[in-house]
């Protein structure tokens, strides 16, 4: 039977989607690299090569705001194609959360204690890794942020929690981002997952997109925070269907 003109339309519209979505992905991927990248050798240099630092830095501005333009892009590619042609697979959560902190790659992290309490026993849950990962990141990235003006002691500011653990309706992985930093005022708490809401003159793009990431696999993220004590983040993923 020859093909009716709308089942043409769809199967092409259906092959754009999956192409979007593979390529959005891979290229959300390798641009956290990048920007976290080009973050890492600009704070570097003002570190370690003051006199380097200051013949570049006039720079470092424009490239981090053109950045976060192409992030911002990504973001919205990533989260069209991901509604309707999503390339999911099977991931160990606990496996990824272990490897966040060298994809984060932040250089306040070093002196950070990082704490690992990974349970790699329960079930995988079923998504696109880059995506998630992408969540991880911007956690930790607000979790060092928040430490930063802490005092030093032995030479950390504080410890950033990662715990993964299974929810105890045994439908759901939990993973658990906690830090011991500023806390979140309450009057500021229900913005925070707000487009472009950001008390550090950032884009205030992080949690937006960490909330639009984890609706997108079915979960929840959610935020509790003490002033002066510290923050912690819960994400709830479903555990994949056999
Ligand atoms: N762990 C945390 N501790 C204290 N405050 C936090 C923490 N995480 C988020 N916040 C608050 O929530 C706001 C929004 O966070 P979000 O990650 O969306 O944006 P941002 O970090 O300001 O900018 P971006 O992530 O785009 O660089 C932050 O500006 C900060 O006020
Ligand atoms: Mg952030």
């Amino acid at each position: 039977m020859a093909p009716k003109k709308g089942d043409f339309d769809k199967a092409r519209y259906n092959t754009l989607l999956a192409l979007t979505s593979e390529s959005g992905h891979t290229l959300g991927t390798w641009f956290v690299h990048l920007f976290n990248h080009t973050r890492f050798v600009f704070a570097e240099l003002r570190e370690k090569y003051p006199e380097a630092y200051a013949s570049i830095s006039e720079y470092e501005v424009p490239i981090e705001q053109l950045l976060n333009k192409v992030k911002e892009m990504l973001i919205a590619i990533c989260n069209i194609a991901s509604n309707r042609a999503q390339t999911k697979e099977k991931i160990n959560i606990s496996r990824l959360v272990l490897q966040s902190p060298h994809f984060a790659l932040s250089v306040g992290l070093r002196q950070i204690k990082v704490r690992k309490e990974l349970d790699f026993t329960f079930p995988e849950i079923e998504g696109v890794w880059g995506m998630l990962m992408l969540v991880m990141t911007n956690l930790i990235h607000n979790a060092v942020e928040a430490m930063a003006n802490n005092e030093l002691v032995d030479g950390k500011r504080g410890e950033l929690l990662l715990k993964t653990q299974l929810a105890e309706d045994r439908n759901y992985a939990e993973v658990i981002v906690s830090d011991t930093g500023t806390g979140i005022p309450s009057k500021i708490r229900k913005k925070i997952f707000d487009l472009f809401f950001s008390t550090k003159g950032s884009s205030g793009i992080g949690l937006a997109s960490a909330k639009q990431i984890v609706k997108l696999h079915k979960g929840t993220i959610s935020c509790r925070s003490e002033v002066g004590k510290g923050t912690t983040f819960t994400i709830r993923l479903p555990i994949a269907k056999l």
